[in-house]
This record gives structure tokens, C-alpha cells and sequence, in this order.
């Protein structure tokens, strides 16, 4: 199985890329191919609803030129996307957001389809303050065809902060463990 975890955080070291390692520790451990990619080292334009991606004389794919276009060809030869974000205001990030909404092409194309999709996600109120994230993945995995294999919600405010919870990481790593062909 191959696995790409996206790290929506701006912070290297941060609570996000931690948890997102500890996931992919325990998928290594069990022979999944991985990889790793932080969004904010990608330029990533905001979709401007031009609906290139819907017409077929595209094949359907998205007439922005920058950096997704080196992140579409990763997607589709994952079987498992991680999307790993802290909450900002009950939400994503804005990275995170920008990338969701370029996913646009993959509603005529269908190339997510079949695929799972995973949340990893730290934030100071902890899981209680989560809903409207994860209801957002929920609906935006459906929309997009995928699977949803769950989410992991912990508790952290401070840069690696985490690392102070070690069953936090533990259950990541057994996240990660879990996961089946
Ligand atoms: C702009 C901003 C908005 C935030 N909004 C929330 C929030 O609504 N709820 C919450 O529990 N934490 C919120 N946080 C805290 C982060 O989710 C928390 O610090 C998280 O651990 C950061 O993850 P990182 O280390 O991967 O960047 C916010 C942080 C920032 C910078």
C-alpha cells in the first residue's frame, strides 16, 4: 500500500509533523511505502471556479500552473492520503484549504475514487472542538468517491508538544500499524 501523509502545518517540528511520523513509523513497520510532504513548501494558488477541470477538452485537470501540479501525480498513485492538519478556527489550515479546494478535478475525473483518506490532526481544546473538521473530511471524502479510514485527534498546543503525551504517539503509531492492504 502506498501512503502519502500531507502536512498542512507552517511549523517544522510541530505537533502535526510529529504525529504524522509516528503514523508512518507504524506503517513502515509493517511494509507500506511512504511518503512525506509539507504543503507549505508548494506554492498553492486558490482555485478560481474557471472549471477547466469539469470540461473533458482538459482531461479534467486544473489550468493553474504552480505548485500542485508536482502534488496531482503523487495523489494518484497513492492508496492512503493522510491529511494532517492542526485546527485554525474549527477548521484546517489555510494550506490545507487551498489544497482541498484544488482537489476540484478529481470530481469529473473520478481519480480519488476508491481511495482512503485519513485526518491527523493536534489542537489546544483537544477532540472536543473537532467536529466541524472532521465533518468537512467526512462530506469531502463522499463527495470525492473515497474511504474514510478515520481520524486521530490529540491534544497539543505548544511546538512539539505532543512528544509530553506519549500514548497520544502511541496510538499513531498503532494507527499506523493498523492499516491493511
Ligand atoms: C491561527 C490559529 C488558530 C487556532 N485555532 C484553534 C482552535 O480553533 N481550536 C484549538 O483547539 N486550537 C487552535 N489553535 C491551536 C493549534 O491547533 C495548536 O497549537 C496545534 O497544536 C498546532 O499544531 P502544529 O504544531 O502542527 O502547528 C490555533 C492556532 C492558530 C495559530
Amino acid at each position: 500500500m502506498r501512503i502519502l501523509a500531507l502536512n498542512g502545518s507552517p511549523r517544522k517540528g510541530g505537533n502535526t509533523e510529529i504525529l504524522l511520523d509516528e503514523i508512518i513509523k507504524g506503517a513502515e513497520s509493517k511494509g507500506h511505502t511512504t511518503e512525506r510532504l509539507r504543503l507549505y513548501d508548494y506554492e498553492i494558488l486558490p482555485c478560481l471556479d474557471c472549471r477547466s477541470c469539469k470540461r473533458e477538452t482538459s482531461g479534467f485537470t486544473c489550468a493553474l500552473s504552480d505548485g500542485m501540479q508536482a502534488i496531482y501525480g503523487k495523489l494518484e498513485s497513492a492508496d492512503l492520503i493522510i491529511f494532517g492538519t492542526p485546527v485554525y478556527w474549527y477548521g484546517p489550515t489555510a494550506k490545507m484549504k487551498l489544497f482541498i479546494d484544488r482537489l476540484r478535478p478529481y470530481i469529473a475525473s473520478r481519480k480519488l475514487a476508491g481511495k482512503r483518506g485519513m485526518v491527523a490532526t493536534p489542537s489546544e481544546e483537544g477532540p472536543s472542538c473537532c467536529g466541524p473538521l472532521l465533518q468537512m473530511f467526512a462530506m469531502s471524502f463522499d463527495y470525492l468517491g473515497m474511504e474514510n479510514a478515520g481520524s486521530l485527534l490529540a491534544q497539543a498546543y505548544e511546538r512539539g508538544d505532543i512528544t509530553k503525551r506519549p500514548e497520544e504517539l502511541k496510538r499513531a503509531r498503532e494507527m499506523g500499524a493498523a492499516v491493511q492492504e
